[in-house]
């Protein structure tokens, strides 16, 4: 920088200093304009200031607010639904096969088949007030994927078994349905069977 520039610099800085006044303020000779910050700054500060307090007692002292994470699982859980409605298209042995296939699907369909269904078929479908599921014996059909669909969807009201189809998305019904076939075949100590035996049934779930 020439010597000029560097005058004509310290020029503008004289001519366009501030004449607002100081504060009080001295450090080993340098003082301190007093510049306030402007008003619509000043204002937003103060705003998400108590804005803040407010966020912090609502969702961390009271805990009213839904957490990040519950809306997240929310989410999920509503986008494996809309995958599963498409992936199903029309019910039949092959959409609902597929369907049984799809491991997300299922996670969420166990946990209906917990809500829903234990309380008559045990935790892992041996039976108890219902039948076991996981044994080779079958009431109802052969236990093909549309004959667990039929039951499941219209029920046996006579016997104590709700019409799934009246109370629950056909979506619902559907996974419900898959999961119930993967239970086929597991064999598990339960309920005394009732029904036929079939041959087909612990070669179904593989
Ligand atoms: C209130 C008790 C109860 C609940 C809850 C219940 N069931 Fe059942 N379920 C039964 C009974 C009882 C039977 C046997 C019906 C018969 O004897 O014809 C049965 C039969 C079945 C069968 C046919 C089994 C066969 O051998 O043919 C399937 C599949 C089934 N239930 C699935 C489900 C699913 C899935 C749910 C949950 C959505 C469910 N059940 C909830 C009582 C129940």
């Amino acid at each position: 920088m020439s010597a000029n520039s560097e005058k004509s610099g310290a020029d503008e800085k004289t001519d366009s200093a501030p004449e607002a006044p100081y504060t009080d303020h001295e450090y080993d000779g340098i003082k301190e304009y007093d510049n306030p910050m402007p008003g619509w700054w000043v204002w937003a500060f103060w705003a998400t200031f108590y804005f803040s307090i407010g966020y912090v007692m609502w969702h961390h002292v009271y805990m009213r607010g839904t957490p990040v994470e519950v809306e997240w699982a929310a989410d999920m859980a509503a986008a494996r639904e809309e995958s599963a409605r498409r992936e199903l298209g029309t019910i039949s042995e092959e959409s609902l096969q597929k369907l049984s296939e799809n491991a997300a699907v299922m996670t969420d369909a166990q946990a209906t088949f917990t809500k829903r269904c234990v309380e008559c078929h045990g935790a892992k479908g041996q039976g108890v007030i219902g039948p076991n599921l996981t044994d080779d014996y079958w009431i109802h059909g052969k236990a093909s994927f549309m004959d667990i669909y039929g039951v499941v969807k219209d029920g046996v009201p006579a016997k104590g078994m709700p019409a799934w189809g009246k109370k629950l998305d056909p979506v619902e019904v559907a996974k419900l349905t898959a999961y119930v076939g993967t239970l086929r075949g597991a064999n598990l100590p339960g309920k005394a069977p009732e029904g036929t035996l079939l041959a087909t049934v612990a070669n179904a779930a593989k």
